[in-house]
């Protein structure tokens, strides 16, 4: 696998959600995603924003897309939810983020969804922004939060009766980060944050980079016998097949175009990889469509495919993978053949993380086939940074991240709940343990990646509903008398 394929890993973890979800979970998957099903309410606005924050040569503007939705804040000084927006289309968030229009009722709270730079409708040079590495330059994790800084003191300044208002920022998976961040870096914006499923870790140096897949293997070693065993037999089984027998491979699986070669099957193997990181990804209770339709714990429908044990032939194993990997792409029935490029695409939202990851968001992935169960791959930083350089034409810098937003030591921050499913690959590199009185971590056990900020469920286990309960919104009431004992 080359090292950008693992970006694409990691992306197609973070992006997937917003490109694919926007072609299929509202227009195929609707009748089976509780996220989508409730409708939503809000305005759009736009602010006008420095492109650049931080230097004063570039003094150009851009318009910022904001959503609002105060309907449930009867009264003047009520709490405002602020979305921090993630790497796509706000209105994606804003639609599957369940748990703010719940909570925005019972606390009489405002809800602001603030997009981020270079995704959606808030480009800084319109069509322009992608052209090249110097449009590119202001797309950062640092410029978008002072983006949320600036909005919210606009907010506090010119919405009728928001002055004296509490701000607590939510966000999930790199929103997650943000919101953690915006409540570190710009202390006086918001008086708390909810961070949910976000890897503020996954830096260089500060988590083990094989932690990701081997959150992926448990989850399928603990969703059916022998699953995570088949599944790393199936690599070898693949490579013996393949030396003669990929046309038996691509009519097993139905492939939409037939492996033809050497390297055809390596990236036939990635994509068997990445369809499996997905799935433990979007492991929920019931039937949804985050990624893409799902049946409900769709890890252990595909593991009823898996249980194979030894005595199983190379050619049976494979064929029990197809299977399993149809789960995945063909719980609708209306999968005409399985694409294997299908997973990997260069539109916008891709592209644009690929350049954050690429840039401070540098995030080590790595696989050794023993504590996971995928074929071995270092995390190869050099092979990482040329195949940036050769595509933007920029570097990453390794520590900037845990530079910028201090590292592990959280001690001298307040007021962050964070949230991570034990499913979530991504718990890995999130904050598992309390660091302190008012930052705290709550770990749902049975939850995968955002499921605790989707809708409730009347099928989530016990423990997603108590953690709404008692961290979410009890948190978000800490925060609050936290921020009524500061104005008394
Ligand atoms: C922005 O910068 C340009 C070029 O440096 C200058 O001509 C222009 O007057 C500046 N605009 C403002 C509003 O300062
Ligand atoms: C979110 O919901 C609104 C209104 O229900 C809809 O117009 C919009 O297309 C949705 N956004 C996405 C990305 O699906
Ligand atoms: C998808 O499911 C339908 C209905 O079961 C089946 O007819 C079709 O062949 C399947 N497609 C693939 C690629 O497996
Ligand atoms: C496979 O997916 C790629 C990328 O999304 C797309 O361009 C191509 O048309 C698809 N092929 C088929 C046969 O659906
Ligand atoms: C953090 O502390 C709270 C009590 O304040 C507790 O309920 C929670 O389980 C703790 N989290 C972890 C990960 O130990």
């Amino acid at each position: 696998m080359s090292a950008w394929k693992v970006v694409l890993l990691l992306v197609g973890v973070q992006c997937l959600h917003v490109v694919a979800l926007k072609s299929q979970l509202f227009t195929r998957g609707d009748a089976l995603d509780y996220s989508s099903r409730k409708a939503v309410d809000y305005k759009t606005f736009y602010l006008n924003q420095k492109i650049d924050h931080f230097g004063f040569f570039e003094n150009g503007t851009f318009k910022q897309r904001y959503l609002v939705a105060d309907q449930h804040w009867h009264q003047a000084g009520g709490p405002i939810l602020f979305y921090t927006g993630n790497e796509g289309d706000i209105t994606w968030f804003c639609n599957n983020t369940g748990f703010m229009w719940q909570v925005a009722e019972e606390l009489g709270a405002m809800l602001v969804f603030a997009e981020h730079r270079y995704y959606g409708d808030s480009m800084p040079f319109g069509p322009d922004s992608y052209s090249d590495s110097k449009h590119l330059n202001y797309l950062s994790s640092e410029q978008a939060l002072a983006d949320f800084a600036v909005l919210i003191r606009e907010l506090k300044g010119s919405w009728p009766g928001a002055r004296s208002s509490a701000v607590i920022a939510v966000g999930g998976s790199y929103g997650g980060m943000l919101a953690a961040w915006l409540r570190m870096k710009y202390p006086s914006a918001v008086v708390g944050a909810l961070a949910a499923s976000a890897p503020i870790w996954q830096f260089p140096g500060m988590v083990p980079c094989g932690d990701f897949h081997r959150i992926v293997s448990q989850d399928f070693a603990s969703s059916g016998p022998n699953c995570d065993v088949n599944i790393r037999r199936s690599w070898g089984a693949i490579d013996k097949i393949a030396s003669t027998g990929l046309a038996w491979l691509s009519g097993t699986f139905s492939l939409c175009a037939p492996l033809k070669s050497r390297p055809d099957s390596v990236a036939f193997k990635e994509w068997l990889q990445e369809t499996w990181v997905n799935l433990a990804m979007v492991d929920y209770p019931y039937e949804a469509s985050f990624l893409q339709p799902l049946p409900a714990w769709p890890v252990q429908a595909v593991c009823r495919h898996l249980g194979f044990d030894s005595s199983v032939s190379d050619y049976q194993l494979l064929q029990g993978v197809s299977e399993a990997a149809r789960v995945y792409y063909n719980h609708t029935g209306a999968t005409a053949c399985l694409n294997t490029s299908s997973t990997a695409t260069g539109s916008l939202g891709f592209l644009g993380w690929y350049y954050q990851a690429c840039t401070e968001m540098v995030m080590p992935l790595c696989t050794d086939g023993v504590q996971d169960m995928f074929e071995p791959q270092a995390w190869d930083f050099q092979a990482f940074s040329d195949e940036c350089q050769a595509l933007f034409g920029v570097r990453p810098r390794a520590s900037w991240a845990e530079t910028l937003y201090g590292g592990k030591d959280l001690s001298a921050h307040s007021n962050i709940i964070f949230s991570n499913g034990g499913l979530d690959p991504w718990s890995g590199g999130g904050v598992t343990r309390n660091i302190s009185d008012s930052v705290v971590a709550i770990v749902i056990p049975q939850g995968a990646h955002h499921l605790d900020l989707r809708y409730d469920n009347e099928r989530d286990p016990p423990a997603v509903r108590g953690a709404l309960v008692s961290f979410g919104i009890g948190g978000i009431f800490s925060f609050l008398s936290f921020f009524n004992a500061l104005e008394t």
